[in-house]
């Protein structure tokens, strides 16, 4: 199924297929911080990334969401749609933590009175900046157009996923998503989501996400398998 390497990523590596329209992404057993200042292998990670992605995926594309995955292929592996990245880091917040705190001086776990929306250039040699809908427009990153059905998107799939990991009694805080356009030019919702791009906390607060390892909480496995056992209980 696979044939060549067509890009290495900070956590995942892409595939060419046999159809133009495929690609294979395979999850790394990498986690990285600071755009890939700290590095460190952690195995077992790029498995339950992938089958915790797969699962919200599946359940995204059931919703109506039009999304660039095809299935899960192996513990590691995944099929997707090839698209062609709009490069925009979008995050949507719930709860105020991480750089939202560091930026407005907000105490961390502050619900925010409705969810907001925040673009990021995604641009490794900038270090993905801080971005407004004027620069998106100027820089011809995407139209205005694209940017109302990117956001729209955004705020419906925060409803979905919110009451999804409610049911688990998980608190989704806030999270990243990127999308892209399929072969016919359609906006659609690509790369991952797992508990390496989103901030989930139980109810007593504890961290279930990539925070255990920026901020040394102890095992990232052991919070991912928790994500991942809870999600199963959701099929
Ligand atoms: P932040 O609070 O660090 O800005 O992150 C907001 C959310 O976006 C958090 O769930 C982590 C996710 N995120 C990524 O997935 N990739 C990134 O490069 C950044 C900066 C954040």
């Amino acid at each position: 199924m696979k044939k060549e390497l067509l890009y290495s990523g900070k956590a995942k590596d892409i595939f060419s297929t046999d159809d133009e329209n495929l690609i294979v992404s395979v999850y790394k057993d990498q986690a990285t911080m600071l755009n890939g200042a700290r590095k460190e292998t952690i195995e077992g990670k790029g498995s339950l990334a992938n089958q915790i992605s797969s699962l919200i995926f599946e359940k995204l594309n059931t919703a109506g969401v039009e999304t660039h995955f095809v299935k899960r292929l192996s513990e590691r592996e995944q099929l997707n749609k090839k698209v062609e990245v709009v490069p925009l880091e979008v995050v949507l917040r719930n709860v105020a933590a991480g750089s939202f705190v560091k930026r407005f001086g907000i105490e961390e776990g502050q619900s925010l009175s409705r969810p907001i929306i925040e673009f990021y250039y995604k641009n490794d040699d900038l270090d993905d900046p801080f971005i407004n809908e004027d620069h998106i427009d100027l820089l011809q990153i995407a139209t205005s157009e694209e940017v109302d059905y990117i956001k729209a998107e955004t705020y419906r799939i925060n409803d979905l996923l919110r009451a999804w990991f409610a049911q688990i009694g998980l608190n989704l805080i806030d999270f990243k998503l990127e999308f892209g356009k399929d072969k016919d030019g359609k906006l659609i919702l690509a790369d991952e989501f797992s508990p390496d791009n989103c901030r989930l906390w139980d109810a007593d607060g504890n961290h279930l996400d990539k925070d255990v390892f920026r901020r040394d909480l102890g095992s990232l496995t052991d919070v991912y398998e928790i994500v991942l056992k809870k999600l199963e209980e959701l099929h």
